[in-house]
């Protein structure tokens, strides 16, 4: 007899299908899908697995009665009505486990602006060689962390490899402390003081804009601002103001406001920009650790046990 019905935005496969064996689980193509085919599959389901690209919106919670644990495969859960879920007593689940992939982009990107990688490959893949394509030393320049959690802190102990000095900003008083990060009390402090700023906060109301056109004055007209976190951070017009106007030294994005950005973005235009398309987490170690992750999640809740990965 099938167990109780779970739907999964993403095709599961062995080893994985076995380990949610004892439940009913359907596959839907949530890009493609009706709104009578998402009723269809969701009417009964009791879990839901799925990725950051399904918007799980009060509207979609509603097609799904009975659900009681929705595990996403992301750390960041912006894509989900989190008011909605809890009104609905439904457990919603996340992945923890990229901060190593996640920091190690990071500074792939600090490394890209500071030494103007991208403008590097360009001089080669158009034939040409230019060894005089100066860029910047990371030793004793300041970087600021905005949002001192798990990545962020994996990205504190990397730059301190690097001889940088370390400042971190987190409004959150329980975040914990690494030696040789000096805490910064404001974020405006610290933006002035910077030569690199990174962002490691999530997306929610509090956070959106928190890079805004003040901030961005705020900081020093040579420095480079990276963002790994969510597009909704920054306020993407401000900051490609302050580029075209000089008044910051570049911009290193694993994420933007729009993803994909339209072929007329302006910043995917500009040299001292480097955009990437949300890979931090994209690699295979990581990816299927976040899947095992967010399964076990799943499995763990339906059970009815408690989940250690389940957000308050
Ligand atoms: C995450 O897990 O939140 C990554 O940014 C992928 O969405």
């Amino acid at each position: 007899m099938p167990g109780a019905p779970v739907v999964s935005s993403v095709r599961l496969r062995s080893p994985q299908l076995e380990r949610l064996g004892d439940w009913d689980l359907r596959f839907v193509d949530f890009v493609h899908a009706s709104r009578r085919d998402l009723s269809d599959a969701l009417h009964d389901a009791q879990g839901l697995l799925i990725d950051s690209h399904v918007r799980a919106d009060s509207a979609l919670l509603e097609l799904a009665p009975d659900l009681r644990a929705l595990s996403t495969i992301s750390v960041g859960t912006d894509h989900i009505d989190l008011v909605a879920a809890s009104q609905r007593a439904v457990t919603v689940t996340h992945t923890p486990v990229l901060s190593d992939a996640v920091a190690d982009l990071t500074l792939a990107l600090i490394l890209m602006t500071a030494r103007r990688l991208g403008e590097a490959v360009d001089v080669v893949a158009n034939g040409g060689w230019d060894d005089a394509l100066l860029g910047t030393d990371l030793r004793s320049k300041t970087l600021l962390i905005v949002g001192f959690g798990r990545i962020g802190r994996e990205v504190a102990r990397r730059a301190l490899g690097f001889k940088m000095h370390v400042c971190a900003f987190d409004a959150r008083a329980e975040s914990e402390e690494i030696a040789g990060v000096e805490r910064v009390a404001t974020l405006i402090d610290g933006l002035a003081r910077a030569d690199i700023v990174s962002l490691h906060v999530d997306l929610n109301p509090t956070t959106r804009h928190l890079i805004d056109g003040a901030a961005l004055a705020a900081m020093k007209p040579t420095a480079f601002l990276i963002n790994t976190s969510r597009g909704g951070v920054v306020d993407q017009r401000a900051l490609t103001s302050a580029l075209v106007e000089h008044r910051l030294g570049g911009a290193g994005l694993d994420v933007l406001e729009r993803e994909p950005p339209g072929a007329a973005e302006p910043l995917l235009a500009m040299r001292n920009v480097v955009v990437l398309p949300h890979i931090g987490s994209a690699t295979v170690e990581t990816r299927r650790a976040m899947l095992d992750c967010a399964i076990d999640n799943l499995a763990t809740c339906l059970r009815g046990e408690k989940c250690e990965h389940a957000l308050a």
